[in-house]
């Protein structure tokens, strides 16, 4: 009775090309048409639909050809990474079924609960507003297309190669795959922001009906990992302390989603709260608590860059002007569509592993898993499918991919494991809070003649990119300007938030 239509769909009928993007009814990738009305199928219960008509993008092709709206989408590139576009096609297919020739504010509105974060929306008005050009034409060709003839390629706009595929569903994403005998995994993380772990109790987890593992930090192996090889600071999952809200504590592997959910609620953690550094400047002051006690020697100091050349007093003698000013740019979060998802699977007896993931990295994740498995990078294959958005918070390793990783070896069953909405939150390595302090000299003619900039990135709980983001905040800015006498004095503090990371040109002020 609890069952979703979403989950029908993809679960019980294989229509993976109906997306689950936050299970909330937020981003629109699970749209359906019911009864000729678009509606969220993560928010309709199976049972409602009885004696309904369900159109799902696998529906709109005929005899093979693609409808015209979608050979618009197709002609127009109005998509990217595709996630959010069978949900997008069926918002409006409903629209055009109602209203053939919209206009723009009609569009907007039909499609106000529809995102994409690829941020397509301009083609994709422009591909509805357009589709009847592409009724009867067999091949949608790009409406940019003015070539002479002479060279089929150059000077004309062609569609992408893989947009067919993504207007019909047909594009496989990670969470899209099923296996046979798959467990689901799921994992438990704390609600502390820094506290020590005293001891962890998994029985009555591992005596509810359905559960086939749990693991904690005393399961999975020491070796920490990380971007950066001279600050590899993270762990599987903790061991003794946790440092934020979200670090990972234990995992574990089910027949399905809701009996993993309901075992977390059944590990009892006792953990002994310790005070929490929630500010950077905080974070270097004398006394603060010590986030990592391998780094005491630098306190919370993560990483420094200390960059400069001529001479910026003697160029701050020569300007005309000096302007002061702290610059701050805030935490933002990529939110990809498509959340993270794991699934491994290990050869019959256990020697070679294949990991599918929505990765945006997947050689770099390939010599992670190597490295904390502590296996030959020769016995582990990365499967990268289609992945739905990433902009740099797929772009590393991460606890779910180890995790599902052990699970499956335990178990010998392949384990899936995908972040919820608001753990993609917690998981996901958005981008760093700086606290950027410029002084600037001027000569009236508009010459720069020195800058002197002070940066304090507030890094959260692990190195992540951290290192390359304070190095690019400083490098940067002389690549902007002619600057003769320029000097960078970066840090980035280890504070006990969620780590950030590689958002879109991280630290690029
Ligand atoms: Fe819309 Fe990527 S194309 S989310």
């Amino acid at each position: 009775p609890n069952t979703t239509l979403l989950e029908v769909l993809r679960e019980h009928l294989g229509l993976a090309g109906t997306k689950r993007g936050c299970d909330l009814g937020d981003c629109g990738s699970c749209t359906v048409i019911l009864d000729g009305d678009p509606v969220k199928s993560c928010l309709v219960l199976a049972v409602a639909v009885d004696g309904s008509a369900v159109t799902t993008i696998e529906g709109l092709e005929r005899d093979g050809s693609l409808h015209p709206l979608q050979k618009s989408f197709v002609a127009r590139g109005a998509l990217q990474c595709g996630y959010c576009t069978p949900g997008m096609v069926l918002a409006s297919k409903a629209l055009i079924d109602r209203k053939p020739d919209p206009t723009v504010e009609e569009i907007k509105e039909a499609l106000g609960g529809n995102l994409c974060r690829c941020g397509s929306y301009q083609r994709i008005i422009d591909a509805i507003r357009h589709w009847r050009d592409y009724v009867g034409v067999d091949e949608p060709a790009s409406p940019a297309g003015k070539g002479d003839g002479t060279h089929r390629v150059v000077g004309r706009g062609h569609p992408r190669s893989d947009a067919p595929d993504k207007v019909t569903g047909r594009a496989v994403f990670t969470e899209d795959i099923q296996l046979s005998g798959m467990l689901h995994g799921k994992v438990l993380t704390s609600p502390h922001a820094h506290a020590t772990i005293r001891a962890i109790d998994t029985s009555a987890a591992e005596a509810l009906p359905g559960v086939k593992a749990v693991i904690t930090g005393k399961d999975v192996s020491e070796v920490l990992y990380g971007v950066s090889p001279a600050r590899y600071d993270e762990q599987v999952l903790a061991r003794d302390k946790v440092r934020f809200v979200g670090d990972e504590v234990a995992a574990v592997a089910a027949v399905d989603e809701a009996t993993a959910e309901r075992a977390l609620e059944l590990i009892r953690v006792d953990y002994e709260k310790l005070p929490a550094v929630l500010d950077p400047f905080e974070a270097m002051r004398d006394g603060a608590p010590v986030i990592h006690e391998a780094a005491r020697n630098k306190i919370n100091v993560n990483t420094q860059v200390d960059h400069h050349f001529g001479d910026v007093e003697k160029g701050f003698a020569e300007a005309d002007e000096i302007l002061e000013r702290r610059f701050t740019g805030n935490f933002t979060y990529q939110s990809p569509i498509e959340p993270h998802c794991s699934i491994s699977q290990w050869d019959h007896d256990g020697r070679n592993l294949t990991l599918w993931s929505a990765t945006q990295v997947p050689h770099y994740l390939q010599h992670q898993m190597s490295r904390v498995l502590e296996l030959p990078m020769a016995r582990i294959r990365i499967i990268k499918p289609f992945v739905g958005g990433g902009f740099g918070g797929k772009a590393e390793a991460m606890a779910l991919d180890f995790c599902s990783a052990y699970l499956a070896r335990i178990t010998g069953r392949p384990v899936k494991m995908t972040y919820s909405r608001s753990e993609m939150f917690h998981h996901n390595r958005g981008r760093h809070k700086q606290y950027m302090d410029l002084k600037i000299g001027i000569k009236r003619d508009g010459r720069i003649t020195a800058v002197d900039f002070g940066n304090v990135l507030d890094g959260g709980a692990y190195t992540s990119f951290g290192v390359i983001t304070a190095y690019y905040a400083g490098f940067m800015i002389p690549t902007l300007y002619k600057i003769p006498n320029y000097k960078y004095f970066g840090r980035r503090m280890y504070t006990n938030k969620p780590p950030c990371g590689a958002m879109r040109g991280h630290g690029v002020p």
